[in-house]
């Protein structure tokens, strides 16, 4: 199959990548994260989740950030919602600081579903169906994230089967899109693509995106095996911050600085100005004292300083 000729890219970094951070971040410095990542041609950015603090700390701050940003026309800004406790917090806030999405977000898996959510698969999409509604209804759009899509960290290899069974059930309830998602990295590409093909089964490719940890360096060749089947959404994370915290030992999402570095060099366009992409993950990375988990950030600052 021809390869898509554009991507589109969801930085997850502010979300996904610093739920996980252990020591604080001030909401400061995720908006203005939020800002350099716009700033650099992101369209779509998951900015937090509106989860219990006792399960999430590094998120208590979302209303706080979500008010901070300044938005910027043609970008949308996503939110984590698992039960309507928490869309009614993010719809808490004046109409023009709601979120432009809302994620839901179960899982293949049945043990991770009660290690991530608190219940059972079946629960949770009892728990979403009226989230669901209730931001249709308002003109939200929603996404439901699948966790654990290859593989589980409490129960192994997770069937394609699983998959096809979850995706189902998020298309039932009015989801309109999906994150194909391998939480713990564990995927390899037949395997990535078994599960993208079960989520096709009951989705169309425009509306089914890959995220992909790279905890076992398998993410951008996951990235490809899913444009091989016309999949042309992925998330990802600058400076390949993150993990999931109810998934040990599962590292970050692949490097968004590695991704666009791989489909530029493919001659696929992101819309994303590549240095200043860079330069968000340093700020970021700066932030948190360590350096930027992306191989092709840190080659191209080799080369500048050259
Ligand atoms: P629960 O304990 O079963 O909920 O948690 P509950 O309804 O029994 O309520 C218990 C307490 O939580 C109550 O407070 C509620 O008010 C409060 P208390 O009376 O004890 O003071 N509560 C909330 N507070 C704030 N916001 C809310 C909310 N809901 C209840 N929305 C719950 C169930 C889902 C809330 C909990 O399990 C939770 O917050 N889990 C979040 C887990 C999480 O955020 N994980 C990371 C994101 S998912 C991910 O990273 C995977 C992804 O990247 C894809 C991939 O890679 O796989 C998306
Ligand atoms: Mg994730």
């Amino acid at each position: 199959m021809k390869l898509p000729s554009r991507v589109q890219l969801i930085d997850v970094g502010p979300r996904d990548g610093l739920q996980n951070e252990k020591q604080p971040v001030a909401a400061e410095v995720k908006i203005e994260l939020v800002h350099r990542l716009q700033a650099a041609g992101l369209t779509e950015i998951e900015v937090t989740s509106y989860v219990s603090p006792k399960w999430v700390p590094q998120m208590a701050d979302n209303a706080q950030v979500m008010h901070g940003i300044r938005r910027q026309p043609g970008v949308r800004y996503s939110v984590l919602t698992p039960n309507m406790k928490g869309l009614e917090a993010a719809l808490s806030a004046p109409r023009v600081e709601w979120p432009d999405e809302i994620v839901v977000f179960g899982s293949a898996s049945e043990a991770f579903s009660q290690k991530n959510i608190n219940c059972s698969i079946a629960e949770s999409i009892e728990r979403f169906a009226p989230v669901v509604a209730a931001a249709r209804e308002k003109g939200i759009a929603v996404r439901g994230a699948m966790s654990c899509t290859v593989g589980c960290p409490y129960e192994g290899e997770v069937a394609p089967e699983a998959v096809g069974r979850l995706a189902k059930l998020m298309k039932d309830i009015g989801v309109e899109r999906v994150d194909v998602a391998d939480t713990i990295g564990v995927g390899t590409p037949r395997k990535v693509q078994a599960a993208m093909e079960a989520t096709l089964a009951h989705f169309g490719v425009d509306a089914v995106s890959g995220h992909f940890h790279d905890t076992y360096g398998q993410a951008l060749v996951n990235t490809l095996a899913s444009l091989e089947l016309g999949v042309w959404n992925f998330q990802s994370s600058v400076a390949g911050l993150g993990g999931c915290p109810y998934a040990k030992g599962a590292t970050g999402n692949v490097a968004t600085e590695d991704v666009v570095y791989m489909l530029h060099g493919m001659g696929i366009a992101t819309g994303i100005d590549l240095d200043a992409l860079i330069d968000a993950g340093v700020y970021i990375s700066q932030a948190l004292g360590r350096e930027p988990n992306s191989r092709a950030s840190k080659a191209l600052r080799v080369k500048r300083g050259a």
